[in-house]
């Protein structure tokens, strides 16, 4: 049988700032079309994990592959426009522009390099742009000026920023942190549909609620280290990870969760 290459391959990855290992000869895969789920507390390593992978902190040690391909060492430009994309945990954009030109520079810039980068838009650029932020449901609002635009279609331009790069695989950081209910429900729909557009997503989230309800897969980091990797059911069944980091309350909790959503 051929086995399929993972979309995304990490081999030994650590990240070392001074004496700290903030991820520590980390070793999984990523297949083609799964959601990968990342928790863990505070200080974990998982940001690191993403800047890392994206190319925007250099690596100390180890391999990335992205699709077959060795990516480590290479410019966080160059591995945009090899397919993968991220969000940010901090609000990331050009607050002066409007969502819609922010979304314009991402596909711009995200999908392909040039030599001689020119101000003018070409159509397709532009109707790259107009899907993203429908996409996403932003096409109302497109004009707001991203700096004074609301928290949710701040979190929502940067996943339709990173679409716009047309990406194989979508790493988010806390897409829900200090959303509301109604409003991580509005990020959840865009994840499930970002799977059925075939987009592998990578989940950084402490909502647990979120984390548990979209991933096939979970990893959760301790001091840069995995500590468990397994189902979202497994995880809440888990003595390490209910003791370091979900507490004996959130995980109860989080098995009536499961039993009404499922995985
Ligand atoms: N640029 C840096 N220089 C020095 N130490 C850093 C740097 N960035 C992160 N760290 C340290 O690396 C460790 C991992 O940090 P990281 O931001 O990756 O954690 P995290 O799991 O994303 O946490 P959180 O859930 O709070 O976002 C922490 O101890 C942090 O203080
Ligand atoms: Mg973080």
């Amino acid at each position: 049988m051929v086995q399929e290459v993972p979309i995304l391959a990490c081999k030994g990855v650590t990240k070392q700032f001074g004496s700290l290992k903030a991820i520590n000869a980390l070793d999984f895969t990523v297949g083609r079309g799964e959601v990968l789920g990342i928790g863990g507390p505070n200080g974990a390593g998982k940001t690191t994990l993403f800047d890392v992978l994206s190319g925007l902190s250099p690596i100390t040690a180890g391999q990335v592959l992205l699709q077959g391909t060795d990516i480590t060492g290479a410019a966080p430009d160059r591995i945009c426009q090899q397919g993968l994309a991220r969000t940010f945990q901090l609000n990331a954009a050009f607050d002066s522009l409007t969502l819609r030109e922010n979304v314009q520079v991402a596909a711009r810039f995200g999908r392909q390099a040039t030599l001689m980068p020119g101000l003018m838009l070409k159509q397709d650029v532009r109707d790259i742009a107009e899907a993203a932020l429908e996409f996403v449901g932003l096409s109302p609002r497109a004009h707001l000026v991203a700096g004074s635009a609301p928290v949710i279609d701040r979190k929502l331009l940067m996943i339709a920023s990173a679409l716009a790069t047309d990406p194989e695989i979508l790493l988010m950081d806390e897409p829900v942190g200090g959303l509301t209910h109604g409003e991580t429900d509005v990020i959840m729909d865009c994840v499930r549909r970002l799977k059925t557009r075939g987009i592998t997503v990578i989940l950084i989230e402490h909502v647990m609620r979120f984390l548990v309800g979209l991933s096939d897969r979970v990893i959760i980091l301790h001091h840069g280290e995995k500590i468990f990797e397994g189902s979202p059911g497994g995880l809440i069944e888990d003595s390490k990870v209910v003791d370091v980091y979900l507490g004996a309350g959130a995980s109860a909790r989080l098995r009536d969760q499961l039993v009404t959503v499922g995985p």
